[in-house]
């Protein structure tokens, strides 16, 4: 098998103040929008949704009626721990890894970070910072500059050959911020590709409101 799709959604969506994942967006639960969007760029021969222990059923619930080969798999208490879960069930010979609390994400996004992974090995799609970025503590900003030129904030998906990705994850005792960085701190390089300013991340409630819009304005 050429490529596997992994959503994950066994997060516990504290600073959303609940299950983000389930939220209604656009009239279906947050979770669906990316799993449509991995079916539309029809590059995956396989999705993996990764679940929260106890919300399995409720999360296979959702996927039964796609005529779609889709397993549910139970996360763990860390991003890094969700991701084995799933990569470790994954047939394919590449993983596309996508947070769930990214619904905005395009089939055509999907696409380019799969094509780069098969060019590289791994890949992320990345948007340049444009915010002035300091530091600041206690209310006050601290005087050290952080060169913004370079800077870049990472989306998902994210693609690996797995054969690079499962070791690199195995090995990663620490909690990580995504699965690039499991390959970084072993030195293997990783490509970026230019990421979607509309696939943004679900942290807040207010970040629903925006999807909300930005969906709207997409048109569907
Ligand atoms: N995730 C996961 N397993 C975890 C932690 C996170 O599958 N143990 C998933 C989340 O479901 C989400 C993605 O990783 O789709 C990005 O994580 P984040 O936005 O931080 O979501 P949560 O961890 O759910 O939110 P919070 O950190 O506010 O609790
Ligand atoms: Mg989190």
């Amino acid at each position: 098998m050429r490529a596997s799709g992994i959503i994950l959604a066994a997060g516990r969506g504290e600073r959303f103040g609940g299950d983000k994942i389930f939220a209604e967006l656009g009239g279906s639960p947050v979770l669906l929008h990316s799993v449509r969007a991995f079916l539309a760029a029809e590059v995956v021969e396989e999705l993996i949704v990764v679940a929260r222990p106890g919300m399995e059923f409720r999360v296979a619930a959702l996927l039964q009626d796609l005529d779609f080969p889709v397993r549910v798999v139970t996360g763990g208490p860390r991003r890094r721990d969700s991701s084995l879960a799933g990569v470790e069930v994954a047939q394919g010979e590449y993983v596309l890894i996508h947070d769930a609390a990214r619904p905005l994400v395009g089939a055509e996004l999907i696409r380019r970070v799969l094509r780069a992974a098969e060019e590289h090995g791994a890949a992320v799609p990345v948007l340049p910072v444009v915010d002035t970025l300091r530091y600041a503590e206690n209310g006050f900003l601290k005087p050290e500059t952080l060169p913004r030129s370079g800077l870049v904030a990472i989306q998902t998906p994210q693609g690996f050959r797995r054969d690079l990705l499962l070791p690199a994850l195995r090995a990663s005792e620490e909690n990580l911020p995504d699965d690039a960085a499991a390959l970084l701190v072993r030195g293997i390089p990783v490509a970026v590709v230019p990421g979607d300013p509309r696939n943004l991340k679900i942290t807040f409630p207010e970040d629903l409101t925006l999807a909300a819009v930005l969906l709207q304005i997409r048109g569907h």
